[in-house]
Order: C-alpha cells, then sequence, then structure tokens
C-alpha cells in the first residue's frame, strides 16, 4: 500500500457498530513496532457501541454518524476523514453498506473482517448459517472492500473447526478469538502486496 501523507505510518480509521473486540486488537497492534498503522479516528453509526470506551481508554478521537441519510452522512463523513489526513479505513463490526461512490473514494484501501469463509455466507447470521447447513469448518476472513457486498478480494482466512456440540455461541466466541489474531497479520499482508 501506498503512503501520500508523509506521515511514518499509515493514518487509519476504524468503522464499528458495537462490541468493539476487533477495534480493542486493532489498537494493541498498531501500538507495536511491526504495526505500518496508526489508528487516528473511530466512526460509529451507534452512539450506544460499547466499542467507544476504548476511544477513551486509548486517547482515540472519535465520531459518532447516524446514517440515517446515508449521502448526506457520507459527505460529512469523507470531510472528517479528509481532515484527519486518513489513508485506510478498516470495518471492524461496523454494520453499515457504504455507498459505491464511498468506496471509490478509499478505492483499495478499505478493509472488512467478515465472521465467515467467504465466499461462503456473506451478509448476516453466518454462524447460525452454517450449523444449519451442517458445516465441518467455518472461520473468519478479512478481504477488501468493493461495492458488491463482502465480495472484495480475499486478504487472509483462518479455518475454525465446528465440533459437535457447536452452539451458535460458542462458534461466534471461538471465530471472534481468531479475528482478533487475523486483522493485524491481514493488515501487515496488505503493506507488503
Ligand atoms: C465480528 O465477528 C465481525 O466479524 C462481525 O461482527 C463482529 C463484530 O465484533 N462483522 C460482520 O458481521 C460484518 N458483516 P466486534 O464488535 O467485537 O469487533
Amino acid at each position: 500500500m501506498v503512503l501520500s501523507t508523509g506521515y511514518n505510518k499509515t493514518r487509519t480509521a476504524v468503522f464499528i457498530s458495537g462490541t468493539g473486540s476487533n477495534l480493542k486488537s486493532l489498537i494493541k497492534f498498531s501500538k507495536t513496532n511491526k504495526s505500518p498503522i496508526t489508528i487516528e479516528i473511530v466512526i460509529s453509526n451507534n452512539s450506544k457501541a460499547k466499542g467507544l470506551d476504548y476511544t477513551k481508554k486509548y486517547n482515540i478521537k472519535k465520531k459518532v454518524l447516524d446514517f440515517k441519510n446515508k449521502n448526506l452522512t457520507e459527505n460529512n463523513l469523507l470531510i472528517i476523514l479528509k481532515t484527519n489526513n486518513i489513508e485506510m479505513i478498516c470495518l471492524a463490526g461496523f454494520m453499515k453498506i457504504l455507498s459505491k461512490n464511498f468506496i471509490k473514494k478509499f478505492k483499495g484501501k478499505i478493509l472488512n473482517i467478515h465472521p465467515s469463509l467467504l465466499p461462503k455466507y456473506k451478509g448476516l447470521n453466518t454462524h447460525k448459517r452454517a450449523l444449519n447447513n451442517k458445516e465441518k469448518y467455518s472461520g473468519c476472513t478479512v478481504h477488501f472492500v468493493n461495492d458488491r457486498l463482502d465480495s472484495g478480494k480475499i486478504i487472509m482466512q483462518k479455518k475454525v473447526k465446528i465440533s459437535k456440540k457447536e452452539t451458535e455461541a460458542s462458534l461466534a466466541k471461538k471465530i471472534l478469538f481468531q479475528e482478533h489474531k487475523l486483522y493485524p497479520k491481514a493488515i501487515i499482508k496488505v503493506f507488503n502486496l
């Protein structure tokens, strides 16, 4: 990934909607020497997102935008990102779909983590669907975001075995644990592409 702002590390925004456990793992990673990114701002579409607590704890800027009027919100968001010299975006449990126009402005610079082995189980309720289909494995995927849902180029995946007694909750927990390790690895890979 090419840097253009002249900063040492790539200034990154993380978009969240909920718990923010991936945000936490990315913040921790960003503070290590091997990280090519710094996290400058957290964007949430949800003012009650638990993940926003990490912005306080780690002293990171935050902005809550309600996305009710997507066009208007995204235009606002583009200004915020520009003002903060943001070059890369990591979606981390962000449950809104960004417009084609927005994605075009950050072409090849938006990453997402998804709790399935894409191209299987795009969209919501991934664990439920994997269990219903009696899958033996599921996992998580970090991919580039393009204008089709969960369909951008895959960067890295981690497979997880589904046990006989697996429940949606136990599978979600197992996969989330792997997500926290996979996202930083995938970011490093992107900078070596
Ligand atoms: C994660 O499992 C992430 O993969 C998933 O939401 C969870 C967020 O957890 N993302 C999606 O389903 C996106 N379509 P977190 O808030 O604790 O990081």
